[in-house]
């Protein structure tokens, strides 16, 4: 999704910017841009494509002077990728110029209404009308125009905003999409998010919806929506520039599947109190959470199949009948919910606006909301009834991987924490099974260790037209993460399939050398899984077998083996998905294909 970041401070602004921008490449873009007031004017540059060609385009032109300055990376909503599309936009008197991240759901009306009265448009985006808008009302004050524009605006939107008339402040106000003030010692920054700023300051304010903010060199002062100065929390940020980093591997996405043992345990050990889960952040007391009769996990992609992954585990402990929505289906059903409903929201960035969508709808039907969020103080954090954080760490590459493997440690943790709470087991069991969560970030590693051979295997795959993943109960939750993940990196199509139901269909595509990944780690329906390799490999299907290191029959059947430490069974999701994480990873590494960036994709979709 888009980037924003802004620099008020004692030195040159476009260092600072350019080195944001880069640092925000991450979330996905097609175009990027920057404005600096300048003691004659705000100079802006843009261009499609990388930030390199922004950066060429910066130095071959007049040298940009001035120490207060915005910039953007730009994933196309409205308008094509092009240099007029691009961000920052500025007024046709020159005077101001502004970032924006996110849609402008009234921007055709509000365009009407400016053309009407005289204004003329250059791009095709919904962003410009903001800047027309301030024009408008500037008489003099900033502030005031800023707050008239933004009381003429619907949607969702993270706004930044200089004036060459102020070449010492930015305005910066948000609804929905993040806005994070990084406050420094004689200079102060915006962002989308940390990673952008965190190598100048840790120090951070998370603005809230509604509110706007006036950064200068030396100060940061805060407004409610009426206009009235309001106080914030600094927070510190925790994440070292280090850790943002590389650190060593080639690709973000392998140094974050290699660090899962690490954040797994930042998930879980913070929420054990006594040898038994605790999810006191749930804040619901026992007797409310006796009056939940059904549980609505809601989420998208990865976060949609980490819910798929953790309902096994909660009905089986608690009883309770859970069901798993598509957050961009869930907000148009007409949910049939209530007071009786817990909602539980799973998003790595916190920022995904389908789910946000239907969090708020849920909300408004008086269900209470817990989010599992990775990104402090991020919108569906803020939005929820309860937030519990992963605390994976910054998760840079778009394929998720320790994101999802917290978010499913999360919900164990809650299905151990609910049974007991609903008695349904005694404390004896719920300690026991807090023993067998503990034990993940080493059954992780032991995933690792059982698997040296992935990279190689992965030569067998790389080049295939179309792949198949197959499973029973939690083993199909598994494997559509895994094909999921093996889409969206190696760029081959594949199918997440219930093993059961490749008989009603699917089964006329399998034929000779049609390549079958078989997750048959669930130990109740294992002889049923090697009946269904026996049917595809009867059509001349390669098969591909992921089973629990003690299932030695599996040899029998499959052409390849991948195994899996032997866990507590219904804990079993983290370890099995990470050698699938892997073998997408070096399937795609095998493809050429950029990893971390992967074609049309975004980190955090904030738009529908
Ligand atoms: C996962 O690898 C994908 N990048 C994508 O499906 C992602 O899980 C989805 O967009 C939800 O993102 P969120 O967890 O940040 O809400």
């Amino acid at each position: 999704m888009c980037g924003i970041i802004g620099f008020t401070g004692s030195h040159s602004a476009v260092p600072v910017i350019i080195e944001g921008l880069k640092k925000l490449e991450y979330r996905g873009y097609d175009s990027a841009g920057i404005a600096v007031v300048g003691s004659k004017g705000i100079s802006m540059v843009k261009a499609s494509g990388k930030i390199e060609n922004l950066c060429k385009k910066i130095e071959s032109g007049e040298p940009i002077e001035g120490n207060t300055g915005i910039g953007h990376t730009r994933w196309a909503t409205h308008g094509v990728p092009n240099d007029i599309n691009a961000h920052p936009h500025m007024s046709p008197d020159g005077r101001f110029a502004i970032v924006h991240n996110g849609i402008i759901e009234n921007f055709a009306e509000l365009r009407n209404e400016l053309v009407d009265r005289g204004c003329t448009f250059k791009s095709d985006t919904d962003t410009e009308v903001i800047v027309h808008l301030l024009s408008l009302y500037y008489e003099g004050d900033f502030k005031k125009a800023m707050m008239k524009t933004v009381a003429r605006l619907e949607g969702t939107y993270a706004i930044g905003a200089v004036c060459s008339e102020c070449p010492n402040s930015i305005f910066v106000t948000k609804s929905f999409n993040p806005m994070i003030l990084g406050v420094g010692i004689g200079e102060n920054f915006f962002a989308s998010d940390v990673t952008a700023l965190v190598s100048h300051t840790r120090n951070v304010i998370y603005l809230e919806d509604g509110e706007l903010a006036e950064l200068t060199p030396d100060e940061i002062s805060v407004y409610n929506a009426a206009g009235k100065r309001v106080e914030k929390t600094i927070s510190r940020v925790m994440w070292d520039t280090e850790a943002a980093e590389k650190g060593g591997y080639e690709h973000f996405m392998l140094k974050e599947i290699m660090e899962q043992p690490n954040a797994l345990k930042s998930a879980i050990e913070p929420r054990v109190k006594n040898g038994i889960a605790n999810l006191s952040e749930l804040n619901l007391s026992d007797e409310e959470l006796r009056s939940i009769n059904h549980i609505v996990i809601t989420a998208c992609g990865s976060a949609y199949y980490a819910g798929c992954a953790g309902k096994y585990a909660i009905e089986k402990l608690t009883r309770i009948p859970v069901s798993v929505e598509l957050a961009s289906e869930l907000r148009y059903d007409d949910p049939i919910v209530d007071e009786h409903t817990l909602l539980i929201v799973l998003s790595q960035s916190g920022e995904t606006l389908d789910t946000i969508c239907a969090m708020r709808e849920m909300k408004n039907r008086g269900t209470h909301v817990a989010a599992i969020v990775n990104v402090v103080g991020s919108t569906i954090a803020k939005l929820a009834d309860s937030v519990i954080y992963t605390y994976a760490g910054p998760e840079i590459a778009v394929a998720t991987t320790k994101g999802y493997t917290t978010q499913v440690a999360v919900l164990y943790l809650f299905a151990v924490h609910a049974a007991l709470a609903l008695g349904k087991i005694d404390e004896g069991e719920a300690r026991r099974l807090t023993g067998e969560i503990l034990k993940i970030p080493a059954n992780i590693q032991r995933a690792f260790d059982l698997n040296p051979q992935i990279d190689e295997l992965a030569k067998k795959y790389y080049n295939n037209k179309s792949l198949f993943f197959i499973g029973r109960n939690v083993d199909y939750a598994v494997a559509m993460e895994g094909s999921l993940k093996m889409k969206e990196i190696s760029y081959i199509h594949s199918e997440a399939y219930a093993a059961g139901e490749l008989k009603h269909g699917t089964i006329a595509l399998i034929n000779e050398g049609s390549p079958v990944i078989a997750v048959a780690c669930y130990r109740e329906l294992f002889d049923k899984m090697m009946s269904n390799i026996k049917e595809v490999k009867a059509r001349g299907a390669e098969v591909l077998g992921v089973a629990i290191e003690d299932m030695k029959k599996i040899f029998s059947e499959a052409d390849d083996v991948i195994l899996v430490p032997k866990t507590e069974p219904i804990f079993a999701v983290t370890s099995e998905i990470v050698p699938l994480q892997l073998l997408a990873y070096y399937v795609a590494k095998e493809n050429g294909c950029d990893i971390d960036k992967p074609r049309n994709l975004a980190k955090s979709v904030t738009v529908e």
